[in-house]
């Protein structure tokens, strides 16, 4: 068997398409620790950008994922199973009354929310969505379209119409952007990918006063943001406002791939038979895991622990920003914080790996902080000591050991 480090990698270079440049080989995982092909520990500070949110292999979600296998894995939308009915139920419960439709990624289920807007606007001709800079909505030609950044879409004409940009926080910025033709605005409460950028109140309150105003639909991405990793269950309930619509996916599974869309009634009966589909969507297997994440989320009061937890967390890493030079801010909601430098942060991120802590970067030299919200206490002190250490070895300066622990030059 194939189980050695440098095997793996030398698969990967002969027989799987390059999109990425993985760092570590990794086998096994349990709570926030993950190990690799060598047998080295790591704390998972990342989640798999924002998805296992339970922390890796939570007893619940594995005994739900079991019985149902053992049950029924797939179906078809011909059919109807009972996860997906139950599941629809409890996100409509969270949500005042939403409907959803299941799909399988974020990218998907963000095809969803834009095609509800083009279905909605196509007798009054408005089919654009106004987006916002820096945000990230996916791969796909639509979602590509859909996010703020030219990078993403370069190399990829031509780009798909039907999208504008206007400044994130800017809400003089969206008015502007707002036409005749505009039938949708799309944002994220905490931009993830665009470098932890949180919406401000005013603007989310401002955005959805306009949307009333103009009789445009509000659409929240809460593929990374939602499901409690902010300290409330959904980012925009920070701000006090409901979106007319909105995208879930990452977490949602809590690692077992599920996405999608809970729209109010009335727009989600624009949909009708035929006009969107997707054949693993809901299936009765990724039902019954989400289903399972919520319940253990509620039960275990993870929202509540991601805000208080978080809250430590960023205190602690605040105290950096004035202990080292290179640190320019730290910011975030919950379980969901950046570090940002000013400079780029790769070396960084390789010295906190190589002590053992995985992160995540975002734009903007920002170290993205989304340890799962089971995160105990003693594993944010482990994080904060490596942090401590990776950021004075990143300055060039030597731990004071005997000391406070201070960094001197
Ligand atoms: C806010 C947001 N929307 C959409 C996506 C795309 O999700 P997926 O990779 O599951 O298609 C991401 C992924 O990082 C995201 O952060």
């Amino acid at each position: 068997m194939t189980t050695r480090t440098e095997d793996i990698v030398n698969l990967y270079q002969q027989y799987v398409m390059p999109t990425y440049a993985p760092a570590l080989v990794l086998t096994r995982g349990r709570g926030t620790k993950v190990w690799d092909a060598d047998g080295k520990v790591y704390l998972d500070f990342s989640s798999g950008i924002a998805v296992t949110n339970l922390g890796h292999g939570h007893p619940r979600v594995l005994a739900a994922m079991r019985e149902q296998a053992e049950q029924l894995v797939h179906v078809s939308n011909l059919h109807y199973n009972r996860p997906q009915a139950l599941l629809a139920r409890k996100l409509s419960i969270l949500t005042d009354g939403g409907k959803s439709f299941f799909c399988n990624s974020g990218a998907e289920a963000n095809e969803a929310l834009i095609k509800l807007a083009r279905l909605r606007g196509h007798a009054t001709g408005r089919f654009e969505i106004v987006c916002m800079r820096n945000s990230f909505h996916g791969r796909t030609l639509a979602t590509m379209a859909a996010t703020g950044q030219e990078r993403i879409r370069e190399g990829f004409d031509p780009v798909m119409p039907g999208f504008v940009y206007a400044e994130f926080n800017d809400l003089e910025s969206v008015r502007r952007a707002v036409t005749e033709r505009t039938g949708a605005i799309l944002l994220e409460a905490v931009q993830g990918e665009g470098g932890v950028q949180v919406a401000t109140t005013e603007f989310m309150r401002g955005v959805r006063a306009l949307c009333d105003e103009r009789d445009l639909l509000m659409f929240c991405d809460e593929v990374q943001c939602g499901m409690g990793r902010t300290g409330k269950w959904f980012g925009f309930q920070h701000a006090g406002v409901a979106p007319d619509a909105f995208s879930l996916a990452k977490s949602l599974g809590g690692g077992y791939a599920i996405g999608a869309v809970v729209a109010q009634p009335a727009l989600a009966n624009v949909m009708e038979p035929g006009k969107h589909a997707s054949t693993f969507g809901g299936s009765p297997l990724a039902c019954a895991t989400a289903l399972a994440v919520i319940e253990t989320i509620a039960q275990e009061k993870l929202v509540e622990r991601a805000a208080s937890a978080g809250a430590r967390f960023k205190q602690a890493l605040e105290k950096h920003a004035d202990r080292f030079e290179r640190i320019r801010d730290v910011r975030g909601l919950g379980l969901m914080i950046g570090l940002e430098a000013d400079r780029p942060v790769k070396e960084l991120a390789d010295i906190l790996t190589d002590m053992g802590l995985i992160t995540v970067g975002g734009k903007g030299n920002v170290i993205r902080f989304l340890p799962p919200l089971t995160v105990r206490d003693n594993e944010i002190d482990e994080a904060l000591e490596m942090i401590d250490d990776a950021l004075t070895e990143w300055h060039g300066l030597k731990i004071d050991e005997e000391e406070t622990g201070n960094a001197t030059s």
